[in-house]
């Protein structure tokens, strides 16, 4: 009797779990009869979870001009139980610039328009493949989050496809963003990595592409960041995030490094992941001070008026950002103590070659789409 019941309550699972299994292979293949309409994929955890994604999500998206804090702010939020957002997916800034370029061309965009691939069709197969690459590029999570730095060049045409998307704008300080994408060799379409003065002109135009989009967004889809507080106040700064991003504060976005590998998933690849691991510190707050030309120092208001508009001195080098917080402190203090350990952290978790002139990994030499080309 007790046997009996043990294998009928056996079989009832099963066929709940195979119910299951078919209901989601038949939604993720786009329903038995292939007409459902598309409002996204069911994903399915490998723990057997199941999250129904769809446009109505609160997606939430981080972008900036690549170096100005974006995979630490990711970082951040990572580290939350609630929110997943993962590596970068360089895919979906390269489909959005796709679809820039179709929309520019008149011509293109009639032939569309002949074809039948009107703008809700268009718009449909766009969201569908960015859900579909946000949502099964990591576990599932009550708020999934994607972090490639020019998506939000395109913000309000994102908006228009998930209205509930909330937008998470970095700034730093163009010279030291420029002095790292030259010292770290990060090469960008349009930026000549030989050349500061051109370099200040790029990153003035892409941030101020960025800021127009964010403020077009509006205060309650965009919210600015700026890297140098987050990183002298991260309590109070992760506080605002996250009221912003309506989700519950937890502690442990103040301890995003306890998480690597765990909550917060790096690439091999990715440019900051070897400093991503170390807990907020402020090392690269000012190291971009004394290596440019004093001819490019001299005209950086002209150069990178963006500077002023986002709250920094062009002619303070480098300007006053603030004292930090004491907790921030400490954490670099005793990474300058312990800089070999660090060092050798990253050497093992990357497999990281090292290059002898600059002491920079070896890694992600492929040209990033670059912030100025189209939006
Ligand atoms: P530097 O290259 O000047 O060191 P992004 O991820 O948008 O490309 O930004 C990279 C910058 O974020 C790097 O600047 C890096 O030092 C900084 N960063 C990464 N992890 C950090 C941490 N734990 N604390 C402070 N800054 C960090």
């Amino acid at each position: 009797m007790h046997v009996a019941r043990m294998s009928a309550r056996r079989l009832v699972l099963a066929s709940c779990a195979a119910l299951a299994c078919l209901w989601a292979v038949r939604a993720l293949l786009g329903g038995a009869d292939g007409d459902r309409d598309y409002d996204g994929p069911l994903l399915v955890s490998r723990l057997g979870a199941i999250q129904e994604v769809n446009r109505q999500m609160p997606l939430i998206f981080i972008g900036g001009v690549p170096r100005s804090g974006t995979t630490l702010m990711r970082a951040m939020l990572d580290a939350h139980p609630d929110i997943r957002c993962g590596q970068e997916t360089r895919v979906i800034p390269r489909l959005l610039q796709m679809r820039f370029h179709w929309m520019k061309s008149e011509k293109e965009s009639m032939r569309l328009e002949q074809a039948g691939i009107t703008k809700p069709v268009m718009d449909a197969a766009i969201a569908a493949f960015m859900l579909e690459v946000i949502a099964r590029h990591g576990e599932p999570a009550p708020r999934l989050c994607n972090k490639d730095p020019l998506t939000i060049k395109s913000g309000t045409y994102v908006l228009e496809l998930f209205p509930n998307a909330k937008f998470i704008f970095m700034v730093r300080d163009g010279r030291a963003t420029v002095h790292s994408i030259i010292t770290r060799k990060v090469t960008i379409t349009g930026f000549d990595l030989t050349n500061y003065r051109q370099c200040m002109k790029k990153w003035n135009s892409a941030v101020e592409s960025m800021n127009n989009q964010c403020k077009e967004l509006g205060p309650s889809k965009c919210l600015r960041v700026p890297y140098e507080q987050l990183v002298l106040h991260p309590r109070e700064w992760m506080d605002k995030v996250l009221r912003f991003l309506d989700v519950r504060w937890d502690d442990s976005v103040l301890h995003h490094e306890d998480f690597i590998n765990k909550g917060v998933k790096l690439s091999k690849v990715e440019r900051s992941s070897d400093q991503v691991i170390k807990p907020v510190n402020m090392e690269a707050l000012d190291k971009w001070v004394g290596h440019i030309p004093e001819d490019v120092v001299r005209d950086m208001a002209d150069l990178a008026p963006m500077l002023s508009v986002l709250g920094y001195d062009p002619y303070a080098n480098p300007p006053k950002y603030g004292n930090a917080d004491d907790v921030v402190l400490h954490n670099t203090h005793e990474i300058k103590r312990n800089r070999s350990e660090w060092d050798k952290k990253a050497k093992e978790m990357f497999n990281m070659e090292w290059d002898a002139n600059n002491n920079d990994p070896q890694i992600d030499r492929e040209t990033s789409e670059g912030p100025n080309n189209g939006t």
